[in-house]
């Protein structure tokens, strides 16, 4: 008998969601990018190709950067979750989120949540990446705006100010 799990059937996701444990049964086809906005109301991840090209929604899954447009919500069933809603502490901004701002790494803001999260997971795996492994890194990432220039100088920022200690 085949255990694939048809999409007109409902699934159960208990996950760790920006620190927070939620449980949600939802059709077993949902994406998670439809996941976090649809049912989480967590609209910081954007949805640009729903293609896997683009990565304007970009989470991380147990702290791995994914595209949430290209894994089903049933995935991370289990997981722990972090949208760019989970990335500030209060009032503070991550230091990522506040290089950008600071560097002008953002312009309309469409791709920034994912570019931000990237680098999120970026630094933590590497506190002090050359230009070279930042563009290789964000490579899924595109801007349309902004001419890449100001992301890079905008992560070698973060960095910085991270110190290093990829906190
Ligand atoms: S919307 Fe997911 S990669 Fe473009
Ligand atoms: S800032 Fe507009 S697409 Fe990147």
């Amino acid at each position: 008998m085949s255990t694939e799990t048809k999409p007109s059937e409902r699934v159960t996701v208990e996950t760790t969601l920006n620190g927070t444990e939620v449980e949600q049964t939802v059709p077993a086809g949902t994406l998670l990018s439809a996941f976090l906005r649809n049912h989480e109301y967590l609209t910081g991840t954007h949805r640009g190709c729903e293609t896997a090209k683009c990565g304007a929604c970009t989470v991380l899954v147990d702290g791995d950067p994914v595209k949430s447009c290209n894994m089903l919500a049933a995935q991370v069933d289990g997981a722990t979750v972090t949208t760019v809603e989970g990335l500030a502490d209060g009032e503070d901004l991550h230091p990522v989120q506040q290089a950008f701002w600071d560097c002008h790494g953002s312009q309309c803001g469409y791709c920034t949540p994912g570019f931000v999260t990237n680098v999120v997971a970026l630094l933590e795996d590497n506190p002090d990446p050359s230009v070279e492994e930042i563009r290789s890194h964000l490579t899924g990432n595109i801007c349309r705006c902004t001419g890449y220039t100001k992301i890079i100088e905008s992560v070698q920022e973060a960095a910085a100010r991270m110190d290093g200690d990829g906190k």
